[in-house]
């Protein structure tokens, strides 16, 4: 089965540097809901492990899974734990999905950021259930809701750029509604010299958006007690009752 980050991967810490400052804002805050003394800190598609490694640098004391079913993306992960061997004893990343081994009995805090999507209302309860079940009260979670906040068409758009040296990057989005919460998004990313395209590569998938207030009910009925980063953000901190 093709990967279907692949193509993201081929630059994925490029694509994503415009987004970085305030994911790291949101990491920031969901400091004081990490208990790195109860468990692991969870983290559900680690992609390149910039989140995991932000964990480990801000928390000395934090142990990290990192669970990463995509082998293009798990090897940026590696890549950027490679050049960190004070890392090594404090982290491990499995190649598995959130549904495809048991988690530990204890964790002291999960990320899941860009990754909630992927998972359907069904999946979601269960994602919301396990992590309350291993998380100590106080403990907690954070994620993200992707825009549009309902599905809606989405024009083609330039959702990423970056050159370095003689290459540029960009990368296009498009999506469309395809029933109920879902969207299919359709990814573009090309590399210029100039005007001439070196390599462009799409791929596709299905993305899950639930409304904000429809998730925040159900992580309340999961036991947590959901705030948005601030009014407007996509960012969710999950507190456990
Ligand atoms: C958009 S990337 C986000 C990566 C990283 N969390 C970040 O913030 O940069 C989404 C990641 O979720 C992973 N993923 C998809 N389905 C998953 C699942 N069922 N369990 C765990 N990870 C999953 C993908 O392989 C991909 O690396």
């Amino acid at each position: 089965m093709t990967d279907p980050y692949l193509a993201t991967a081929s630059a994925y810490d490029l694509y994503a540097l415009p987004y970085r400052a305030e994911i790291e804002r949101a990491l920031e805050a969901a400091v004081p809901l990490f208990r790195p003394d109860r468990g692991p800190i969870l983290e559900i598609g680690a992609g390149s492990g910039a989140n995991a490694g932000w964990v480990l640098d801000r928390l000395p004391a934090a142990h990290v899974l990192a669970l990463e079913p995509s082998a293009a993306m798990r090897s940026l992960a590696l890549g950027r734990i490679a050049g960190r061997p004070d890392w090594h004893p404090r982290i491990t990343v499995r190649p598995e999905g959130f549904f495809d081994r048991d988690l530990p009995a204890e964790l002291g805090g999960a990320v899941a950021l860009g990754v909630l999507g992927h998972f359907d209302v069904g999946e979601r309860a269960a994602v919301l259930a396990e992590l309350a079940a291993r998380l100590p009260a106080g403990g907690g979670v954070v994620l993200d809701l992707q825009a549009p906040a309902r599905p809606a068409p989405v024009e083609p758009y330039e959702f990423t750029a970056a050159t370095v040296g003689e290459i540029a990057y960009r990368g296009i989005a498009e999506a469309r509604p395809i029933g109920g919460e879902a969207m299919r998004w359709r990814m573009t990313y090309i590399a210029l010299d100039g005007d001439r395209v070196l390599t462009e590569e799409t791929t596709e998938h299905v993305y899950h958006h639930p409304a904000p207030e429809t998730f925040d009910a159900e992580a309340e009925r999961a036991g947590f007690e959901a705030r948005p980063l601030d009014e407007t953000s996509t960012f969710r901190l999950l507190e456990r009752r």
